[in-house]
């Protein structure tokens, strides 16, 4: 059956090619919010794509009572009410295996960046940074090596083996923290096409914590809302601890990652995902021991390609489970 489908965060030219060769017809302008839900009638759209930037809540599902399924191009599906659009027949998906890999190189990079001060260094050399240059290599010269640190992933899901991949490979000790302790073995991509892997201890949090001389978030956001890294949870950690979130913005407690970088007690720490996208806090981002990103742990070009083509194959997939 040949469908409607409006890309409204868009998609990958790939993916798109994907779906129109397969007889789809595809749109890809941008409608606002307010306008979704009578576009979707009008045009007769069958299926909607999002990203994480197009709400699909529980009003536009029964606004859209012809639409068959909602895809989002990602991981996180905090932005469409799931379990209510599924009860109203409608097909929910994600793309879990489009991604890890692009944000784990992001957290990658910003544990080298945080280690060595390439952010604040790139903040200040273009403007008093010239003349300030025996200063500033003083001050840089403080940095930390990433080898035969500990790093703990908490969350052990897709993102977070592939993270543990990197590190491992670039001589860090990792830590896994999920709900299952005990033991498991991550498989590391070498160049050449060589591989190897390596078996990573899991424990509980409040086990990470004290071991770890940086930490990274992969989990979702909480089904409350609550913060997972609190004043509570940073005084567990060590001094001068390396913190990165490319999560969701509100498991880590913003007020009390503030504190704790003017303390001293996490040294620097990076954000690529906020409270209150896509509007951070002013205080957050003029910090400067934050590195910052603007959620672009999962825009790559590579794996936006791999996102549209997994989203190509879940329609076909729906496509075949519908006339079959
Ligand atoms: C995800 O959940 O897949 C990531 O947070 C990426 O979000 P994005 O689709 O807005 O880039």
């Amino acid at each position: 059956m040949n469908m409607k489908i409006l890309a409204n965060d868009g998609i990958s030219a790939a993916g798109q090619a994907a779906l129109e060769a397969d007889g789809h017809e595809v749109l890809t302008t941008f409608i606002e919010q307010g306008e979704l839900a009578d576009f979707i009638g009008k045009e007769g759209i069958d299926g909607l794509l999002v990203r994480s930037a197009t709400q699909v809540r529980s009003d536009l599902i029964d606004a859209c009572p012809a639409l068959k399924f909602v895809i989002r191009g990602g991981v996180g599906m905090d932005n469409i009410d799931v379990d209510y659009a599924r009860s109203k027949g409608v097909v929910v998906s994600n793309t879990p295996a489009s991604s890890s890999q692009s944000v784990a190189e992001l957290v990658m990079g910003h544990l080298f960046s945080l280690s060595r001060f390439l952010h604040d260094s790139n903040r200040k050399m273009p403007g008093e940074g010239p003349s300030q240059f025996k200063t500033l290599k003083k001050t840089y010269g403080k940095g930390t090596e990433l080898r035969g640190k500990t790093l703990a992933v908490v969350g052990f899901g897709r993102i977070g083996r592939s993270l543990a991949g990197y590190a491992l490979g670039c001589g860090m000790n990792v830590v896994a923290v999920d709900q299952k302790t005990g033991s498991t073995e991550v498989p590391l991509a070498l160049g050449n096409g060589a591989s190897t892997s390596a078996q990573v201890n899991i424990v509980t949090l409040a086990e990470a914590l004290p071991m770890a001389d940086a930490i990274s978030l992969h989990i979702p956001a909480q089904s409350d809302g609550r913060a997972v890294i609190d004043g509570a949870a940073i005084a567990q950690m060590k001094d001068g601890v390396l913190l990165v979130n490319a999560a969701r913005g509100g498991v880590v407690d913003e007020d009390a990652l503030l504190s704790a970088l003017d303390a001293g007690k996490v040294r620097a720490a990076a954000l690529d995902v906020f409270v209150g996208e896509p509007s951070p806090r002013a205080d957050v981002c003029a910090h400067p021991r934050l590195a910052l990103t603007p959620h672009t742990g999962a825009a790559t070009l590579e794996a936006q390609d791999r996102i549209g083509l997994e989203i190509a194959e879940i329609v076909s997939q729906l496509n075949e489970t519908a006339t079959a």
